[in-house]
């Protein structure tokens, strides 16, 4: 399967992109990047950076820096860390951005790749909406569109109503849930399920010292967050969760319905049931066991 991973490292969209990187089954084609957990030029180091570690060649080609329709912004520093990536207060710059911008770099990737593309947003959706804008052809050449992202029959995590990455840009969320894009919603009813624990970021730094060690070292930050703020003995693997929704389905029930995003009022951010948009595939249930199984045995094959 082939892959673009839209992101805003972040922690875990740190570990999401380990474990892509990691699946046989999936070819990590690129990275693009986008405001969110930090600024865009945060989330490109950080995103080079990784793939460095990693020993990725795949390009990382940058996006916007901020909401559609001048929304007001703050990066979620007090969650994945100063600089992204929990405490670490400097991230080297390891090579440069590719040369297109990221919605360009979509459309051309979902052009060159027609129906074979997966592209898996981890975070706020400006880059996908501005590559729909860009090319009318965008859905219909992308195979498919896996989101972390929303909460349908549940609260929200960054107000009472509405999840973090669409809560970031609510009028681009909504431009995709309005488009003809094959869309698989992977929101806070499931993810919010998928616990890792201390205990399990210690094993893989000691299954895997570089790459286990480095997740093991920014889990700390975010792990920290989680016990402060919702008193929680471990961190919800988010962006991993959507990943595993692109290797395996089968372990995910879904609802099918339209959606829409509240742009405006207290429940700004919200995901809302809409019968008059296209049907996307809301994630209702998941197999948390065998998909905390499956990371954690990835992660520790990592060096
Ligand atoms: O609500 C969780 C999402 O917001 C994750 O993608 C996390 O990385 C942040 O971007
Ligand atoms: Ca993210």
């Amino acid at each position: 399967m082939k892959m673009i991973i839209d992101t805003d490292p972040g922690v875990d969209d740190a570990i999401a992109i380990a474990l892509a990187h990691a699946l046989p089954e999936i070819n990590l084609i690129g990275l693009t990047t986008v405001f969110g957990n930090t600024r865009v030029d945060q989330s490109s180091r950080n995103a080079r950076f990784l793939l460095d570690m990693l020993g990725s060649d795949a390009p990382v080609a940058e996006g916007a820096a901020k909401p559609w329709n001048d929304y007001p912004f703050e990066p979620s520093a007090w969650v994945h860390g100063p600089e992204g990536l929990g405490d670490l207060a400097e991230v080297p710059q390891i090579g440069k951005n590719h040369p297109l911008p990221a919605a360009e770099f979509l459309v051309e990737m979902a052009r060159q790749h027609k129906g074979e593309l997966v592209i898996c947003a981890i975070a706020p959706l400006t880059n996908i909406a501005d590559a729909l804008a860009l090319d009318p052809e965008f859905a219909d050449n992308l195979g498919k569109l896996v989101i972390m992202g929303g909460n349908l029959h549940c609260p929200g995590n960054i107000t009472e109503y509405a999840e973090a990455n669409i809560y970031h840009d609510p009028n681009a969320a909504d431009a995709v849930f309005a488009s003809n894009l094959k869309t698989v919603m992977v929101g806070l009813d499931v993810t919010l399920q998928t616990l890792l624990v201390p205990e399990d970021f210690a094993a893989l730094a000691a299954s895997a010292p570089t790459t286990g060690g480095f997740i093991n070292r920014i889990s700390e930050f975010y792990l920290k967050f989680y016990k402060e703020v919702a008193n929680l003995d471990g961190c919800p693997m988010h962006d991993a969760a959507a990943i595993l929704a692109c290797s395996d389905p089968d372990w995910f029930g879904h609802e099918t319905t339209g959606l829409k995003v509240s742009s405006d009022g207290d429940n700004i951010g919200a995901t809302l049931a809409d019968t008059s948009r296209p049907n996307v595939q809301v994630a209702t249930k998941i197999d948390a066991k065998a998909a905390l199984s499956k990371l954690k045995s990835a992660l520790s094959h990592l060096h």
